[in-house]
């Protein structure tokens, strides 16, 4: 009996997702497929429906459908609670139970793969969207001294300062509020690389700060200007992709994959 699982997104032609699950599977002797499905903008819920209905045990979810799957689970973790979002649901009967292991994959990125400690660390978070809102209660769980929001519109940073306020230490403003003065990382979670864009800031904090994107597969301007501003250490989010694949994996099958080795693979 093969186990079928797959990933949702729009689009989803480039996912890597089917090649990590596919080596988690091989290292792990179980018999999976993993597939990648492209669903209609409109029309997620049926496509995710359909996929259960043909016996599916579980499924990814990437952009843009997290929010829809947060809906249409019918358990949350704490964590999917928290970030508004699910891109990981276990089909458990007629149960369908919502995870975000987006936050985890970051942190354990961080702290197992990258050897970094987060505890009584400065973080700053640049951008207040969806990608900030699944990041924030893992990094608070390491008991930063600060977290730093800052975006470009500086409300919708400060509202989720406030939102996560009872997780730990936050505070949000806007991008032209950033000090001049070094932090120890600083994590980009905005879009702009998506426009070719950096945004201008200043430089001084990046100064012996390990940078780190979210992004993955391409350098960044946000990497290139930690580059030409003295930054200790600059990641991409590959090891993030994969760790958070691992968390997903592990919550279906109950089996703990090697990350680095297929992180390994992956750079080639
Ligand atoms: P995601 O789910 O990827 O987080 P999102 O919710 O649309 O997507 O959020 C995108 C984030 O990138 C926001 O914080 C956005 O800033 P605004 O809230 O001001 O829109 C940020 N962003 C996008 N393009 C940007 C740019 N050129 N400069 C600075 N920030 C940018």
């Amino acid at each position: 009996m093969i186990d079928c699982y797959g990933v949702f997104g729009n689009p989803i032609k480039h996912s890597l997702s089917p090649i990590i699950h596919t080596q988690f599977a091989e290292q792990t002797g179980l018999n999976i497929q993993y597939d990648k499905i492209l669903a209609p903008i409109d029309d997620f819920v049926h496509s995710a429906k359909s996929f259960i209905d043909q016996g599916a045990k579980g499924f990814n979810i990437t952009v843009p459908f997290k929010i829809e799957a947060f809906n249409l689970a019918t358990k949350l973790s704490l964590n999917a609670k928290t970030a508004g979002a699910v891109n990981t649901i276990k089909v458990n009967g007629n149960e369908l139970i919502g995870e975000n292991t987006d936050g985890i994959g970051l942190v354990n990125d961080l702290t197992k793969n990258l050897s970094i400690n987060l505890n009584n660390k400065t973080i700053l978070i640049l951008g207040a969207g969806g990608a900030t809102r699944g990041i924030l209660l893992p990094l608070l769980k390491q008991i930063p001294k600060r977290l730093m929001i800052a975006n470009r519109t500086a409300s919708r940073a400060e509202q989720l300062a406030l939102d996560f306020s009872s997780h730990g230490k936050t505070c949000g403003f806007g991008l032209d509020k950033i000090k001049d003065t070094p932090v120890d990382v600083i994590i980009n979670a905005t879009s702009a690389s998506l426009d070719g864009k950096m945004p201008t800031i200043a430089n001084g904090v990046a100064n012996g700060a390990i940078c780190y994107d979210l992004m993955y597969g391409m350098q960044t301007p946000f990497m290139d200007w930690a580059k030409a501003n003295n930054a200790k250490m600059i990641v991409d989010g590959l090891g993030m992709l994969v760790e958070q694949a691992a968390a997903a994996f592990e919550f279906w099958t109950g089996k703990q994959p090697n990350t680095q080795e297929v992180i390994k693979n992956l750079r080639g």
